[in-house]
């Protein structure tokens, strides 16, 4: 398996990994968008302001993912190469790549991907009850921030501000 940045013609592969992926998720309402929609998108949306790595097995494209600033807005695998370990390492590039963290959102019923994000050392920081989200499902704000890098002085070394190292997240 090789992770790659995204080439400008890989929008079609990865629209055509999301509607697949998303085809699974039965809680979603279908028909949200059509084929051709998801493919504008991808192309003008997604390729055009974020950060998009793929993961390629035996030279093809079988998930994507895609981050806008410390937010991981995608991360789909083709629902037949799920459970080998791609999404795994598509977050860990998009984890190099965010050196303060990462955040994101998650539906509630989506409990793999909720177990899948847990287990690499995200937390919850909220949840709602999906009246703002398109879909309209409940979903959860998620969190993982890096460990502090060991030369970071201690509060015994440097200056401590009375609230310092508490943030929105806290
Ligand atoms: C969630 C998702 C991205 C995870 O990707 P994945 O490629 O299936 O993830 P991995 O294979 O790295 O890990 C998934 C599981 O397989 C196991 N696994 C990891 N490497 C493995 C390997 N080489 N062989 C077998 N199992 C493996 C992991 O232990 C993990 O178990 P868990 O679900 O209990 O945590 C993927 O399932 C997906 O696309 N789901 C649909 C879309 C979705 O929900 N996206 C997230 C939206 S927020």
């Amino acid at each position: 398996m090789n992770i790659r940045c995204a080439a400008l013609d890989d929008y079609r592969v990865c629209a055509e990994i999301h509607l697949s992926a998303r085809a699974r998720m039965a809680y979603l309402p279908p028909d949200l968008h059509s084929a051709e929609e998801t493919r504008e998108w991808m192309r003008d949306v997604v390729f055009r302001s974020e950060r998009v790595w793929v993961a390629e097995d035996a030279d093809r494209v079988v998930g994507y993912a895609s981050a806008d600033g410390e937010f991981l807005n995608h991360l789909y695998v083709l629902p037949e190469h799920q459970g080998r370990g791609i999404g795994t390492a598509l977050l860990a590039v998009v984890m190099e790549h965010s050196r303060d963290g990462v955040k994101l959102w998650t539906f509630e019923p989506n409990e793999a991907a909720i177990r899948f994000y847990v287990r690499h050392g995200f937390r919850t920081l909220r949840r709602t009850d999906g009246r703002t989200n398109e879909e309209k499902v409940p979903d959860r704000l998620m969190v993982w921030r890096p460990a502090p890098s060991p030369a970071a002085p201690t509060a015994a070394q440097g200056r401590t501000t009375l609230g310092e190292g508490r943030g929105p997240d806290d």
